[in-house]
């Protein structure tokens, strides 16, 4: 899509898609591409709100000359999130709308020298503040570390359009829908979801602040910087950030692990195995090995329950293992039922790292905890079933 689109009259989505990056921030995988959103908010005064990335610069700039009206320019650029995805083009559109005046706030501006060196033509703002531009209104509403620390959303009084930043965005490019109606949105939540707990989730307290904080304005529509644009139901998005961010589990378990010869996989099997028969019907099985760790974490901040097991590596966790606990650890994910299980040849080293996990992240653990000399027998296998039961046990509603 590169033409502009009117979301609302005298408002239009100037954003791109982005279907060239392999990994978000280099690290996070984009399977199915994502979006980034701008808006162009036509009154007497002209504004745009955010803007691109720097490899996207061209297809974006069309649309914006696309829905200026003729002879007219941009007033001012408000920048509700500074991270380059966004300000990519800010240089480009500095250049060619020399008059345009750079809104944001004290540390908007402070990152935004960081990153551009640029100090001039600046319109400050604070939380609370208003900008008229004739005919329309804009409100302006601090929301730190959503997901920045610098981070705001813009409100349209006019039209009832909260201008969210990252808050309610989503992975996945717009294929033709741009709109909630356009779409299916539980296509979507997935990948939203993966985009909430691997981006955001880490600063799930500072989410729930702003959602609080922007609930009593008359939301007609979502305009996030990633995603669809939500006017059919601009409660989808902000229901689920809700339930995120307070880390409220559905009722099912993740079972991750990590095995090189089958010893650890018998064991997982036997595990999955007890799940069921305690009366789990979502399973998540992952092979930490064949799975990205975002689609693993995406999970987890879905269900109740979490399974690691994990061969022994030179005398630790099994290197991806790692990677998986040591991203857990980071994203501060809380209110979790964790059960554990590994095997070792020589020496141990795999389970008392998860040991060390489940102190660190303080989820409640599921006994038993079984750690296994290289292959499990047929009663070590039935414990591994009792640990599966005694999970579902723990988090069936
Ligand atoms: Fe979409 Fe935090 O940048």
């Amino acid at each position: 899509m590169h033409d502009p689109i009117e979301i609302s009259p005298g408002v239009s989505w100037v954003g791109v898609n982005d279907r060239e990056t392999g990994l978000f921030e280099s690290m996070w995988p984009l399977p199915r591409g994502i979006s980034y959103n701008a808006y162009l908010i036509v009154g007497e005064k002209i504004a745009l709100v955010d803007a691109v990335k720097k490899l996207q610069i061209d297809g974006f700039i069309a649309a914006v000359r696309k829905a200026l009206p003729p002879g007219r320019s941009i007033d001012y650029l408000i920048i509700n999130h500074i991270e380059p995805d966004h300000s990519g083009a800010i240089e480009v559109l500095s250049s060619l709308y020399p008059g345009m005046k750079i809104a944001g706030n004290k540390r908007t501006f402070d990152l935004m020298e960081g990153f551009y060196g640029m100090t001039e033509n600046l319109h400050a703002v604070q939380d609370g503040d208003e900008l008229d531009l004739g005919g329309r209104k804009l409100s302006f509403h601090i929301t730190p570390m959503v997901h920045w620390p610098e981070t705001m959303m813009t409100y349209d009084k006019t039209a009832g359009i909260l201008f969210s930043g990252d808050a309610f965005g989503s992975f996945g490019t717009l294929d033709g829908g741009l709109f909630d109606d356009e779409i299916d949105p539980d296509v979507y939540e997935g990948e939203m979801l993966r985009y909430y707990s691997n981006i955001i989730g880490r600063f799930s307290a500072m989410v729930h602040k702003a959602i609080r904080k922007v609930e009593p304005l008359d939301i007609r529509m979502v305009a996030s910087t990633h995603g669809p644009v939500w006017r059919k139901d601009p409660g989808y998005p902000i229901s689920r950030y809700d339930r995120w961010s307070r880390f409220e589990p559905e009722p099912g378990a993740v079972l991750a692990y990590a095995s090189m010869y089958g010893s650890t996989l018998r064991m997982a099997e036997a595990v999955a195995r007890g799940l069921a028969l305690g009366g789990l019907k979502d399973i998540m099985m992952h092979d930490v090995s064949k799975v990205h760790a975002s689609f693993i974490i995406r999970d987890i901040w879905r269900y109740g329950g979490v399974v690691l097991g994990s061969c022994t590596y030179e005398l630790g966790l099994f290197p991806l293992m790692r990677n998986l606990v040591e991203l857990l650890e980071e994203k501060a994910l809380k209110n979790r039922r964790l059960g554990l299980f590994g095997t070792y040849g020589w020496s141990g080293g795999a389970v008392k790292r998860l040991k060390e996990f489940a102190g660190t992240v303080s989820w409640d653990l599921v006994d038993p905890v079984l750690e296994v000399k290289c292959s499990a027998r047929d009663a070590q296998l039935d414990e591994c079933m009792q640990l599966g039961r005694n999970m579902a046990a723990a988090v069936k509603p």
